[in-house]
This record gives structure tokens, C-alpha cells and sequence, in this order.
């Protein structure tokens, strides 16, 4: 990437500092607050993390606070603990015990409350339905659920007896249930008849079936939560009901103690080449990551209603809705359906209902509010809200304004939060009561984490200078690998900046030292919020019988931050039809999933390449903003081809 200054932006002068009100109750109350423990975090690594860690329950103390050969890194050496033990036993005793874990709203309307008593129950007889399933630790189950307390019950439950979990988001097609399966051997896995949205009903057990019909040769059972009750196929012998399976187990299962390495869960995502990767997560490091940031970034009361808009299915569901506020003995928010179902407002409808303190979203929702208009909130009282957050791609400085005020009221403080799934936890951010933000900005790194901005040769860049952003240190919740890939975890995260690792992000610093990230610079996507590899979905559209070759590019989008925008060449004789354009998307949808499909098929005769054959994304993605095709154009094979692309606009 090449490096530029960029001048400093004029909303860069708007700066809002934390309110005395909110400061003087906040852990963190001032910014030299934060500076003295961030420093002593980089300083002190070992000091600094170990009185941290030791909020949690160990049930054997760890020797060594990390063991580093760059770049595998061990946290807490020799420690043992159980996730669900830090979750739901440690507030069992104590006042929390008969506070609600998990209030839950079905998207028909139906109402749950689980307390942490409930929910420790349920963990218990459900880890001992996966036992009775001769489930072994280390083994991967599945979870392919909608947004019921279910989900986050199967996922404690395979935590307290040291199962693996991969949970497969509910947007996802059997195809990508079925990858994941193989990729990570699975021996379970656990679904629902089917889950609501917007209305209708998604066949999440069907996509199962027809997941298992491949070669997942590897997975013994299927457990299936009753959720519509609509009509199910179950496979004899192999599917069986939650319903049935918890009438036959009792709620006595103690947690068993874990090394603190042992993998936790893998979850795979997006990366520029080939399949997704599967991302491991471990037991203690990414519990301390977890638990605190959400300690003091979401600066958590025991008072406080918690919702995080999030899917369980994305890493931002892992680590802040179950394992991070859980830990804290929070009361979460967990809501099953869309945000305008039945109407606009059903968020501002259940901000009002539960007396929501702290939110927590994603920009490219926030845009579809503002495009939804005011009136949807005006109509409710958001008087309750403390606290807003953003996750998932940058916020544009007139969201965070409309954030601010409109649900805000002016009057919460918003953090901005960068991280990644390789990183488990929130990495740049702004503490509500410390650090004053800036429109558009994540703000400043948090503890521990030394991130900084980079040229092409791994030096670090001035002020408002664009280059790579890099960590420099290991966390406590970064990856520890990729699931049975360690050359490629080596290759896509630590090859890239020598010393330090990469995950595909550009940024610069301005003059204080904040953080304003750019996007993606490899070929990734952010599309709403989700990351999609341009090569995946290249690859689906060339499994497609007609289609010769295929190159995707992102298009700047106002709702979804970037659209899916796919240059196709046909095989020789077949003609491009308005059908085969549908087909196309509908192909795309099929293969992965509806998060992936294309916004747009444009037909080509052939595709710009550079003379070793290289596919000009560049240019790509100027003819698909509609932009004029500018910049070296010398190496092109054939440029009469660029302007064919340019010219055949829909
Ligand atoms: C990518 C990671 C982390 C949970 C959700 C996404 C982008 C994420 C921000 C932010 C600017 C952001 C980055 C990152 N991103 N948060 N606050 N500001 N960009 O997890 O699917 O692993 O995606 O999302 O591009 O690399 P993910």
C-alpha cells in the first residue's frame, strides 16, 4: 500500500469528552488513568496480566504468564480453569444467583428469563446430554442455531466438559455446514427444527440434513432444539430432539478442570485466499481478554441491561454476549429477529421494554436506522441507555453523530471498537470514562496491546500518514493458530510485517495518537459488517457450469458499507441473459449463504490482467464504483478490454 498524507479531516476538531458524571463512576476515571495502566501493560506484561487473570476462578494457578516463540504464544503456562465454571458456578453463592443472565425475546414476541441458577442448569444437563453422546474433550460439535438462549447454553455446555465448539452462523448454507464439518472433524451436531426471521421461518434443520448428505462422515449424532415446531425430518439413529435428551439426564456435572491452551472454540472467517480459515481460540488467555474488555470498555455494573445486537455466529457474539458479560455476571439482552420486524422500531420497542442501559451495534445498522428515520425512535423512551458502542467496520463520522444524538440523546458516550476474530477482544477503543473520542475514530489501543501504523518495509509511519496497521506484541486473546494449518497461520498473520502481526487492515494516526482505520487492504470484504473473501466467492461463481472466470471487487455502498460487485466471463457459446444473472446471485446465495450475495453481475468478454496474469483488481473496482479509469494502465494485456468493462454499465 502506498503511503500518503492525508490531511487532517475537519471532523477530527469535534472531540467529546467523557461526562464527570460518567467518569466519576467509571473503573477508568481519567485519561492519565488510562495512560499509567496502558503503560504499565506494555511495560510490565507479566505484572499486569497476572493481577488481572487472577479475577477469575483457577482452579490450579499458572507457573508463567506467557511463553513467546513468535509467533506461538502460550498464556497462563500450566493454569487450569473451565470457561463455564468463570461463567455461571462463580456467581452461584453470591447475590447474583437469582439475577437474570439471559433475557431473551423470540421475534414473534415470547419472552424468556433465565437467571444465572437457571442457566447453570441447563449448562450442566445439556454437558451431560453431550457426555452421554460420549462427546470427548478436544472433540468439535457444531452449533447451527438462531439467536435462542439455547445457542449460548450448548456453547457453555461443550466448555464445561472441554469440547471444541464451532458455532456456523444461521445465515449459512449447508454447503459452508458442511466445509466446516469436514474442515474441523466434528463428531456432533446441535440445530434447531428451524428459527424466525423477519417473519418467516428459516429451515435450519433441512440445511443440516442436506450438509450430512456430503462425505461428513465424521459426525455421529444431531441434536435439534424444538423451536417453530414446523415439520421436521429425523434421521433415525442419528437425530434425536434437546427435549427428549435433557428429560434423560440430570443437572449434576462439576466442570472439569482445563489447561489453559486447551482449544476453547474454532470459528472460521474470511481471508483473502482459499477456504475459511478456522480461527483457534483457547481457554484462559482469551477468557482474561474477554472478561475485562468487556469490564472496561463496556464499564459493566451489576445494575446494568447489556444487549449486543451481534450473532452469536460471529466472534462478536462469543465474546460479547456469552463469554465476556457472563464472566462479569451481567444481565444480557438477547433478542432472536430482525431489527424491523414487525416494524421499524422493534429495537427502540425493546430498549424501552427492558430498560436497556448499555448498546452495542454495528454501523451498517445504524445507517439502515438513520434511513429509517427518526420518527421510529422518537416514539420510544431510550432514557435508560448509559452507554453505545460500534463494531465491525468504520463508522462514518455523521452515523456516530446521529448515534450520539438521536439514540444517545446526547448524553452516552460511544466506543468505537476495533478488533478482528483472530483478535478475540477488542483492541483499539475508547474507555467511556477516560479517553474523550472523536467522531470516526476507535480512539487509542487498549491494555496490553502495542498497535501502530507501518510502511510497506515495516517502519513505523509520522502523524496521519496511511500505512499498515500492526500489533507488535501477543495478547492474551489473539489466535493461537489456524484449526490444522499452522504454516498458513504463520503465512497469513505473521509473514506479512516482519516481527508483528498483520490481519489485512490500513489506518493512520493523527497527531494524538488515535486511530482512524481505512478498511480492508487485502481482498476482503466487509459487507454489513461480515467478512467475505473476494476468492470465495469467485470460487462459487466458477462451480458454476457456464461461467469461465470470475473476479469480485467491493463498491462503496452507502447501507452496507461495501456491495458485492462480480465480473463474470461466460464459456464460449453461452449467452448472458438477465436469467443467468439471477441465477448467478441465487448460485453465489446457495453455495455460501445469503450474507454473500452479489449486488451485481457484470458480464465481460475477458477480464483485465496484468501480463504475469494477474487479475487488475484496482481497475475493477474503479470500473465498479463508476469511477473514470485512471492510474498505469501499461501492463495490461489487452486495454481495449478495461474499456469494454467500463463501458457496459447496466
Ligand atoms: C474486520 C474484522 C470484530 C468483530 C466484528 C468483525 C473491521 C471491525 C471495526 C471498527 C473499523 C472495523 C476491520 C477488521 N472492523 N471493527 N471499529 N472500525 N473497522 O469481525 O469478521 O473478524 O472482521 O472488521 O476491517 O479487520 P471480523
Amino acid at each position: 500500500m502506498s503511503s500518503k498524507n492525508i490531511e487532517s479531516h475537519l471532523v477530527e476538531k469535534r472531540v467529546f469528552k467523557p461526562s464527570r458524571d460518567f467518569s466519576k463512576k467509571a473503573r477508568i476515571g481519567s485519561m492519565a488513568e488510562y495512560q499509567k495502566l496502558w503503560e504499565e501493560s506494555i511495560a510490565k506484561p507479566d505484572k499486569f496480566w497476572a493481577r488481572e487473570a487472577s479475577e477469575l476462578l483457577w482452579q490450579q494457578k499458572w507457573s508463567k504468564v506467557l511463553e513467546w516463540k513468535e509467533p506461538f504464544a502460550k498464556w497462563f503456562v500450566g493454569g487450569h480453569l473451565n470457561v463455564s465454571e468463570n461463567c455461571l458456578d462463580r456467581h452461584l453463592g453470591t447475590p447474583r444467583q437469582n439475577k437474570a443472565a439471559i433475557l431473551w425475546e423470540g421475534e414473534p414476541g415470547e419472552k424468556r428469563t433465565l437467571t444465572y441458577q437457571q442457566l447453570h442448569r441447563e449448562v450442566c444437563r445439556f454437558a451431560n446430554v453431550l457426555k452421554a453422546h460420549k462427546v470427548k474433550k478436544g472433540e468439535r460439535v457444531i452449533i447451527y442455531m438462531p439467536m435462542v438462549p439455547e445457542a449460548a447454553i450448548a456453547m457453555l455446555a461443550c466448555a464445561r466438559i472441554g469440547a471444541t465448539h464451532s458455532v456456523v452462523f444461521g445465515g449459512f448454507s449447508a454447503e459452508a455446514i458442511r466445509d466446516r464439518i469436514s474442515d474441523s472433524q466434528a463428531v456432533l451436531v446441535i440445530t434447531c427444527d428451524g428459527g424466525y426471521r423477519r417473519g418467516s421461518v428459516v429451515p435450519l434443520k433441512k440445511n443440516v440434513d442436506d450438509a450430512l448428505k456430503g462425505d461428513a462422515q465424521t459426525v455421529r449424532g444431531v441434536i435439534a432444539f424444538k423451536r417453530t415446531g414446523q415439520e421436521t425430518h429425523m434421521e433415525q439413529g442419528r437425530d434425536t430432539w434437546w427435549h427428549d435428551e435433557m428429560a434423560k439426564v440430570d443437572a449434576n456435572c462439576p466442570a472439569i478442570p482445563l489447561d489453559s491452551e486447551h482449544p476453547l472454540f474454532v470459528l472460521y472467517t474470511s481471508g483473502s485466499t482459499g477456504k475459511p480459515k478456522g480461527i483457534l481460540h483457547t481457554t484462559g488467555g482469551y477468557l482474561v481478554g474477554a472478561y475485562m474488555t468487556t469490564k472496561y470498555v463496556f464499564d459493566l455494573r451489576d445494575e446494568d441491561v447489556y444487549w449486543c445486537t451481534a450473532d452469536i455466529g460471529w466472534v462478536t457474539g462469543h465474546s460479547y454476549i456469552v463469554y465476556g458479560p457472563l464472566a462479569n455476571g451481567a444481565t444480557i439482552l438477547m433478542y432472536e429477529g430482525a431489527p424491523n420486524w414487525p416494524e421499524n422500531d422493534r429495537f427502540w420497542k425493546i430498549i424501552e421494554d427492558y430498560r436497556v442501559t448499555i448498546f452495542y451495534t454495528a454501523p451498517t445498522a445504524i445507517r439502515a436506522f438513520i434511513r429509517w428515520g427518526d420518527q421510529w425512535v422518537k416514539k420510544h423512551d431510550l432514557s435508560s441507555l448509559r452507554l453505545l458502542g460500534s463494531v465491525g467496520e468504520p463508522i462514518n463520522p455523521e452515523a456516530w453523530m446521529w448515534y450520539h444524538n438521536v439514540i444517545g440523546g446526547g448524553r452516552c458516550p460511544i466506543v468505537d471498537t476495533w478488533w478482528q476474530t483472530e483478535t478475540g477482544a477488542i483492541m483499539i477503543t475508547s474507555l467511556p470514562g477516560a479517553v474523550p473520542t472523536k467522531p470516526g475514530s476507535a480512539a487509542l489501543p487498549f491494555f496490553g496491546v502495542d498497535a501502530v501504523v507501518v510502511d510497506d518495509n515495516g517502519d513505523e509511519v509520522g502523524p496521519n500518514v496511511g500505512g499498515k496497521l500492526v500489533i507488535r506484541k501477543p495478547w492474551p486473546s489473539m489466535l493461537r493458530t489456524i484449526h490444522g494449518d499452522k504454516p498458513r497461520y504463520k503465512k497469513t498473520y505473521w509473514a506479512e510485517v516482519k516481527g508483528a502481526y498483520f490481519a489485512g487492515d490500513g489506518a493512520r494516526r493523527d497527531k494524538d495518537g488515535y486511530f482512524w482505520i481505512v478498511g480492508r487492504i487485502d481482498d476482503v470484504l466487509n459487507v454489513a459488517g461480515h467478512r467475505i473473501g473476494t476468492s470465495e466467492v469467485e470460487s462459487a461463481l466458477v462451480s458454476h457450469a457456464v461461467v469461465a472466470e470470475a473476479a469480485v471487487v467491493g463498491r462503496p455502498d452507502d447501507l452496507k458499507g461495501q456491495a458485492v460487485v462480480c465480473f463474470v466471463t461466460l464459456k464460449q457459446d453461452v449467452t448472458a441473459t438477465e436469467q443467468l444473472r439471477e441465477d448467478l446471485k441465487k448460485h453465489v446465495r446457495h453455495v455460501i449463504g445469503p450474507v454473500a450475495t452479489p449486488d451485481e453481475i457484470r458480464f465481460a468478454d475477458a477480464l483485465p490482467k496484468t501480463r504475469s496474469g494477474k487479475i487488475m483488481r484496482r481497475l475493477l473496482k474503479q470500473v465498479a464504483a463508476g469511477v473514470t479509469v485512471t492510474g498505469d494502465t501499461s501492463s495490461l494485456e489487452d486495454l481495449s478490454i478495461l474499456a469494454k468493462l467500463a463501458a457496459k454499465e447496466d
